[in-house]
């Protein structure tokens, strides 16, 4: 923001907070012409979404559970699009995380729509994932027939089917256009291919009356040794006609559809890979015929999937469903007002496409935990503190302190349920951490911030200071999972190289006892805050054993007078040898600090050269 405050003023933000209107800078609106009125309009979705970037340009609110997008059978689909149209697509699923890496995440739940020519016959669809994959229609520029702006995606296939998509919280409006020559469209529900295809324990089942398919599986988490169920609940209509009852339906195997069928363990042999359920529908009486796809998710039930769906988009209104999110995301993003003066557009189109992506995550799951009941808010998909705690909480106390509370609370109900704090949570699995528990400087920045207010938003201090001390002090049966390597850390006053992690790895030492150091300089400030001068006291001189994987005289081979690095220590105080220059792009060997068992630095993603040279 700093650097971009250089180029672009920013003249004000505005906030809500639990009531008490906090104007922090007066938005100058003697000149209502600076006002950005429709900030969506800057925003670019699509940056970041090939060669890697994992970045998800489909259809969420702020912080929504659902995020609808096309899913293609790029091998970098993390985020389900890729961008180079030398990748198919295979569907268009509901959940999607963005910018991460880990095993593909979610991508629950894939629609798919094809024409009766695009099938031999009824029973021979191209249902699976391989035959049904097909090309977008490609613009004279190389670049594909695809659009995404807040709230909404669209793309022209090049089977001549355009499918547009927008989101609620907890369910998704689809809508897709068939050409006129169309005598039958069809639509396939995919329960059981999510982005791993790791689906086991399916269920679905089909209403041959209403066209409802509701089912659900357990999947694979992303990023660590658990699972989640998931369940959908779909229900379609026609765009400006009476879709009435299905022409045909029935339940699909790999690349065979079973007629008639409406239950899956009806045709079920065994756990398979691909299956789901199809519909052949009337066209419509005029004109091009458009379906919409309502489709509800929970990580509850089935059931829920649809009083979800039925909740938030009782209607079937693609283009109110649009604008309303469209409106939420105008609200959040107009808050920070820019003046553009004598600034080129390009970046302020960036600047609001970077403050769009810091509100994908983490996701408002409310409702929807299916660990345990509470009144207080969920959010899901943190995919981790350790990468946002430096940026993104700053942002939000300053943008968004409201949902910046819920999001607080919700971490301390999970560590009221869970003995510890967050940290890689995602699709309400526990991921591997990467260092420390980086929860803790989050409350930390929301107590220093907000504690005056803290109960006009909810938060609890006496809740908050507990959580806190929990990671401190205890420590959890595995702190790959969550919570901190405490004992190593009270007793030696640094997290020793030779004492492994649960499973015998042995790989990120110093970088734990650089973020428990930072975490305990939090718990110091909050403490402070509170009057705790002890705990004050105790914890500010635990945020100091940095110092102890301090190396003074480790010297960097090419420039010999930069001196002294981090560096990883035994439990009986010697110090090990990493070469400083391991994992920095000085690296001779050009070796990775990746999660990997095999990494015995004492590092994780991070190197001890700290100055370049
Ligand atoms: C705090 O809780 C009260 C009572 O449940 C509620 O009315 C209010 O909206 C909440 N405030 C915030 C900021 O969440
Ligand atoms: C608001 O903008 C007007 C016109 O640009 C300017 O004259 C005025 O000084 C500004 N007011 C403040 C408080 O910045
Ligand atoms: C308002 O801003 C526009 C665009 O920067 C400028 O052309 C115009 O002169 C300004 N008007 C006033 C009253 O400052
Ligand atoms: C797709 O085709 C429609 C016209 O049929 C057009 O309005 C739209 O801009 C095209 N592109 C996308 C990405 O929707
Ligand atoms: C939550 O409450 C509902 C309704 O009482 C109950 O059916 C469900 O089992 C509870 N869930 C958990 C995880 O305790
Ligand atoms: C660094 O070198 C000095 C001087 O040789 C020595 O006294 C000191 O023990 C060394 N420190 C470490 C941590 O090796
Ligand atoms: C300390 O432990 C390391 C291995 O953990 C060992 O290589 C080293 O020799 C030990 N140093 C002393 C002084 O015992």
């Amino acid at each position: 923001m700093l650097t971009l405050k250089a180029c672009a003023r920013i003249l004000g933000i505005l906030l809500e907070l639990g009531g008490l209107r906090a104007q922090t800078t007066a938005v100058n609106t003697s000149n209502s012409s600076r006002v950005i009125e429709d900030p969506a309009s800057l925003v670019l979705p699509f940056i970041g979404t090939t060669n890697g970037g994992h970045v998800f340009p489909g259809a969420t609110l702020p912080h929504g559970m659902i995020k609808v997008g096309m899913d293609t059978d790029s091998p970098e689909n993390q985020g389900g699009y890729d961008a180079d149209t030398r990748f198919d697509v295979i569907g268009f699923s509901q959940l999607h995380d963005s910018g991460t890496g880990g095993g593909i995440p979610l991508s629950n739940f894939k629609l798919f729509g094809l024409k009766d020519t695009d099938c031999f016959s009824f029973e021979q669809c191209p249902t699976s994932l391989f035959l049904r994959a097909t090309q977008r229609k490609i613009l004279p520029d190389s670049t594909p027939d695809d659009f995404a702006s807040p709230g909404y995606f669209s793309t022209n296939l090049s089977n001549d089917i355009r499918v547009e998509l927008t989101a609620a919280r907890r369910a998704a409006l689809h809508r897709y256009t068939f050409p006129s020559s169309v005598t039958s469209p069809r639509m396939i529900v995919d329960i059981t291919n999510d982005g791993q295809q790791s689906s086991r324990d399916q269920e679905m089942s089909l209403d041959p009356k209403t066209a409802r398919v509701q089912g659900g599986a357990t999947f694979t988490a992303s990023f660590g040794p658990g699972s989640y169920r998931a369940f959908t609940c779909v229900d379609f209509k026609g765009e400006g006609f009476d879709l009435g009852t299905p022409v045909q339906f029935g339940v699909w195997l790999s690349d065979t559809t079973i007629t008639g069928a409406t239950n899956l363990k009806q045709v079920y042999a065994g756990p398979r890979d691909e299956a789901g359920a199809i519909f052949g529908f009337r066209k419509a009486p005029r004109g091009p015929t458009r379906i919409l796809a309502r489709v509800g998710v929970s990580f509850i039930s089935s059931e829920q999937a649809c009083s979800n769906a039925e909740e938030d988009i009782p209607d079937f209104d693609f283009d109110r469903v649009h604008q309303a999110n469209r409106a939420e995301w105008n609200e959040l993003l107009g808050r920070i007002q820019v003046d553009t003066t004598g600034v080129s557009e390009d970046i302020v189109k960036l600047f609001y496409s970077s403050l769009y992506r810091s509100h994908i995550s983490p996701a408002d799951y409310s409702g929807e935990n299916p660990k345990w009941n509470s009144t207080e808010p969920y959010y899901d998909s943190y995919y981790c503190n350790w990468d946002t705690y430096r940026t993104l909480y700053s942002l939000l106390a300053l943008q968004d302190p409201v949902n910046f509370a819920r999001i607080v609370r919700a971490m301390i109900d999970i560590q009221k349920h869970e003995g510890w704090l967050p940290e890689c949570r995602g699709a309400t699995a526990q991921h591997w951490i990467q260092g420390g528990s980086n929860a803790d400087p989050i409350l930390g920045e929301f107590w220093v911030k907000y504690h005056e207010r803290a109960a006009a938003l909810n938060v609890s201090g006496n809740d908050l200071y507990n959580a806190l001390l929990a990671d401190a002090e205890n420590e959890p049966p595995n702190w790959n999972l969550q919570g901190r390597q405490a004992n190593a850390w009270k007793t030696f006053n640094y997290v020793p190289h030779d004492i492994l992690d649960p499973g015998g790895a042995n790989s990120k030492q110093v970088s734990r006892t650089l973020e428990h150091a930072f975490g305990d300089f939090a718990i110091s400030q909050v403490a402070k805050i509170r009057g705790n001068t002890e705990d004050a006291a105790k914890y500010v001189q635990r945020a100091g054993n940095y110092f102890n994987v301090w190396n003074p005289n480790i010297t960097v081979p090419d420039a010999p007078s930069v001196r002294g690095m981090m560096q990883p220590r035994s439990s009986n105080g010697t110090f090990d040898f990493t070469d400083p220059r391991h994992c920095s792009i000085h690296d001779p060997e050009g070796a990775t600090c990746f999660l990997d068992a095999a990494n015995m630095d004492g590092f994780y993603e991070g190197s001890p050269i700290i100055v370049s040279f």
